[in-house]
């Protein structure tokens, strides 16, 4: 075996997304942040939502708090207004990434701005490393025309969030676990590879049709609603659709490989940080 070969990544574990409610009472699908994917370090939670019913989305997500994380929305269809408790407020509309570093403590809502029509898109929270947990809150709100689209001839179009993806690099800048989020598009069978950092954690979530991940040999049939879960072994990863059009996210980090304590929107190191982020929260420190 030649040793400078460029390794293949191969499923590790595949999970399919629960259906549940969060918020003043969303329907979503919970794909990370369930049962039996508790987590994927550095990554918390993953939650698809995608409705055309008004009631499924309508309460949205009054205000609540986070601290010790991010999150990132990645909006496929639809408009969310965002606002906080510091005077920073946007609109999500179709397409854009909203990268919410939360530090020490932000106040937010996320509600619809909608009455009907699709909703769709994504929600991930991306762990702080301990010593980037009291930061100071950040946003990157990313415009869609911001996010590189690469047309690739052989039915393949992969939007660029975060990362590389040959020789394109994603808007999304300083954040702490080296992210890559990729939104790829494929034209029934079409194949493609993306380059993934050795050692990092990679999932990859089919959101429409299904695809083959992995080398030709030990490749494994992913269908919509299904998250594969990679092995950290190796550079790549070769994907190829089905016989529908085929949609998913691939999304990669580096483990931070610290302790966890996680008490709804608050995670820390600690129990006693997890107290004091309630007793900050009650007291109005955020
Ligand atoms: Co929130």
């Amino acid at each position: 075996m030649n040793a400078t070969a460029t390794t293949s990544r191969r499923v590790a574990r595949t999970f399919r997304g629960q259906p549940t409610s969060d918020g003043a009472g969303v329907k979503l699908t919970r794909v990370i942040g369930q049962r039996d994917l508790d987590m994927l370090d550095p990554f918390l939670l993953l939650d698809e939502f995608r409705s055309d019913q008004a009631g499924d989305y309508l309460a949205g997500f009054p205000n609540h708090p986070h601290r010790g994380f991010e999150t990132v929305t990645y909006m496929l269809a639809g408009r969310m207004r965002h606002g906080d408790n510091q005077g920073n407020s946007g609109l999500l509309t179709s397409g854009s990434v909203q990268w919410m570093t939360a530090g020490r403590g932000i106040v937010h809502s996320e509600m619809p701005e909608q009455e009907n029509g699709l909703m769709a898109g994504f929600q991930l929270w991306v762990n702080l490393p301990a010593k980037d947990k009291m930061s100071a809150p950040r946003y990157q709100d990313i415009a869609p025309e911001r996010i590189p689209v690469v047309d690739a001839a052989d039915g393949v179009r992969v939007r660029v969030i975060a990362g590389r993806y040959g020789e394109t690099t994603g808007p999304v800048s300083g954040i702490a676990i080296d992210p890559l989020y990729l939104d790829v598009e494929l034209a029934p069978g079409a194949r493609m590879a993306a380059t993934i950092p050795s050692g990092h954690s990679a999932f990859a979530y089919v959101y429409e049709g299904a695809a083959d991940l992995g080398p030709a040999e030990t490749a494994q049939r992913i269908a919509r609603g299904e998250i594969a879960v990679l092995d950290r072994i190796g550079e790549e990863l070769l994907v190829t659709a089905g016989d529908a059009p085929t949609r998913l996210i691939l999304v990669a980090g580096r483990p931070l490989n610290e302790p966890v304590a996680r008490y709804g929107p608050f995670v820390m190191n600690t129990p006693e940080q997890i107290v004091e982020a309630i007793r900050d929260y009650q007291s109005g420190k955020f």
